[in-house]
């Protein structure tokens, strides 16, 4: 079983493909026992603070239901309801916090600021999102993608089209080139990860003999792919003028039917880390249909909403792997 004690979780390019197929494993099994009744608390009397200075359902809620299952408790610090960053540094935050909990989650947009509390806190610290990279879902979209495709990791395609500079096409490509899979980022050029990104991918693939794609081409990017997946086309933290230029530089590569059929594969999958904006059901969708007529941005309401999307079961699975990496961490040996 894998050990990653005292370990942060920080970012991608930490872990040896080994350990982030540790991780996968063990949140399959944790997700097993926990619908067997069978599941084994490792966590009893742990601590961890969840610090969030941006918005979040799925994360937050995954530490906190995770933490709970096994044993342990979690205090949640929003962005008006702490010192950090404003009153007192995140160096000092990270000192003050070190004393009082196990391990402490972090959401916002520097990664440098993840990187210095872990840097003092003395205790694990989880990244749940920076501008850069999102590496707890990624944990969750590997653990789905192993669930719905009937083959190993290595042999798996997928796609992701849209906005590739930002924390999800980042984390998307450094993790396929770490597993060795077939990765697809599909946008305009300008919409590429950084330089140093690709470089990074580049150089895990010589070794974990992953396919690395990037193209600004539809076809040729989703061409044999069995997962297709997308993000929002405006992060958080980004300015609301930005939707006029992604919505022109971007619209082409919004997932419709027409996209997963040109994939060739009936069985194509759609993945999406939410929140994803497929209707008129949010202030941000509403407001756009007001001003651009559209009601459908990074994916239509049609593959949203078809057997093709798996998307809840990728909700979910934030829960279980989130589980895996405080057990991982902070977890004591089973029967202690
Ligand atoms: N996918 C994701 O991180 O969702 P939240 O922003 O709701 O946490
Ligand atoms: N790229 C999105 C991901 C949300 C989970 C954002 O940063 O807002």
């Amino acid at each position: 079983a894998i050990d990653l004690i005292g370990r942060h979780f920080l970012k991608e390019l930490d872990f040896t493909a080994e350990e982030f197929r540790g991780l996968i494993a063990l949140a399959a099994e944790l997700k097993a026992a926990k619908k067997a009744g069978t599941e084994v608390q490792r966590l009893r009397g742990r601590n961890i603070a969840l610090i969030f200075e941006k918005t979040s359902t799925r994360t937050r809620c995954a530490f906190e239901v995770a933490a709970a299952d096994q044993g342990a408790s979690t205090t949640y610090l929003d962005p008006s309801g702490s010192q950090i960053g404003h009153k007192e540094s995140v160096k000092d935050t990270a000192r003050v916090l070190g004393r009082m909990f196990d391990g402490i989650e972090y959401r916002g947009d520097s990664q440098a600021a993840v990187e210095e509390l872990a840097a003092f806190a003395g205790v694990p610290v989880f990244n749940g999102l920076t501008d850069d990279w999102h590496p707890t879902q990624m944990l969750a979209d590997v653990l789905t993608m192993t669930e719905h495709a009937d083959k190993p990791l290595e042999e798996i395609a997928f796609a992701y089209l849209g906005d590739a500079r930002f924390n999800m096409g980042n984390s998307y490509l450094v993790t396929g080139a770490l597993l060795g899979m077939d990765v697809r980022i599909v946008a305009p050029e300008a919409y590429w990860p950084a330089e140093d990104v690709v470089a990074a991918a580049r150089k895990l693939a010589e070794t974990s003999g992953a396919r690395i794609t990037l193209t600004e081409d539809v076809s040729e990017g989703v061409v044999g792919a069995d997962f297709v997946v997308t993000d929002v086309w405006v992060s958080m933290g980004e300015p609301k003028e930005v939707w006029d230029e992604r919505i022109a530089a971007l619209a082409p590569y919004s997932v419709t039917m027409d996209v997963l059929r040109a994939t060739g594969n009936p069985d194509v999958r759609f993945l999406h880390c939410l929140p994803a904006f497929h209707d008129l059901g949010t202030a941000v969708g509403r407001d756009i249909h007001a001003r651009h007529g559209l009601t459908e941005l990074e994916v239509s309401d049609e593959v949203f909403e078809s057997e093709h999307s798996v998307v809840f079961d990728e909700a979910e699975n934030r829960m279980h792997t989130i589980k895996a990496v405080l057990v991982a961490t902070l977890g004591r040996p089973v029967g202690e």
